[in-house]
């Protein structure tokens, strides 16, 4: 499974490449937003820390377009920017008549703020490189997110598409293990999660034991 990191902030982003080796990266206009610099600065500084590297960096185009062919204008000027851009695209009707062109137009595609079997469908059936359903957005509203990935990756499964799973929104260790069950092919998650997710308690408490014991043997090294 794929470690994508959520993320636009670039301290966060090289340290996730030097000690994490991420596989990729994710952005959205709320991480852009985060990041405090301008987009056109943001997006050039994300596209040099991934010069040279086969690894995918989804940006997204305006949140505010509807229009399928300002969509495309957009996405064209986006992925003209760096080989390593896949373009992210809000799913809806004009939205999936945007990753058919984009597809066709050989430029990768990211379908995001995907909520259901049908929408990650349609997504697939127009050629998105990856879909993208959102975990954590669901558990914040009481709704259960625990089928969303194993049901999407049967349907994509029955069918034989080629688009990719990324589980999005992620907000626990719990939720990473889940997505790893349910066979998504990569995960994003915000870098503090990835933090907490090295660690456990009894890791800590062995640790301690270990220690205690290393300190209370008769020749052990200091
Ligand atoms: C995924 O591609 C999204 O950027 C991300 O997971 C959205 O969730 P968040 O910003 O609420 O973490």
């Amino acid at each position: 499974m794929k470690l994508f990191l959520d993320s636009a902030k670039t301290d966060e982003i090289k340290h996730a490449l030097d000690m994490w080796d991420i596989d990729g990266l994710t952005t959205n206009p709320r991480h852009i937003k985060e990041s405090g610099k301008p987009f056109g600065q943001v997006i050039e500084e994300i596209a040099g820390l991934f010069a040279g590297t086969d690894k995918p960096v989804s940006v997204e185009v305006n949140p505010h377009l509807t229009d399928w062919e300002q969509m495309v204008k957009e996405a064209q000027e986006l992925a003209a920017l760096s080989p390593n851009f896949v373009i992210k695209i809000s799913v809806g009707e004009g939205g999936f008549k945007a990753i058919r062109e984009l597809t066709a137009l050989g430029i990768r595609t990211n379908a995001t703020l995907i909520h259901s079997v049908p929408q990650a469908w349609h997504a697939a059936r127009a050629g998105a490189t990856y879909v993208s359903p959102f975990l954590g957005w669901r558990e914040a509203q009481g709704d259960s997110a625990a089928e969303l990935i194993p049901d999407v990756a049967a349907m994509l499964g029955n069918y034989g598409y080629c688009s990719l799973i990324i589980a999005a929104a992620i907000r626990n260790s719990r939720q990473i293990a889940d997505a790893s069950l349910a066979g998504a092919d990569c995960i994003t998650a915000a870098f503090a999660v990835y933090q907490d997710s090295f660690k456990n308690p009894y890791t800590d408490f062995g640790e301690r034991v270990f220690q205690n014991a290393w300190d209370e043997t008769p020749g052990a090294g200091k």
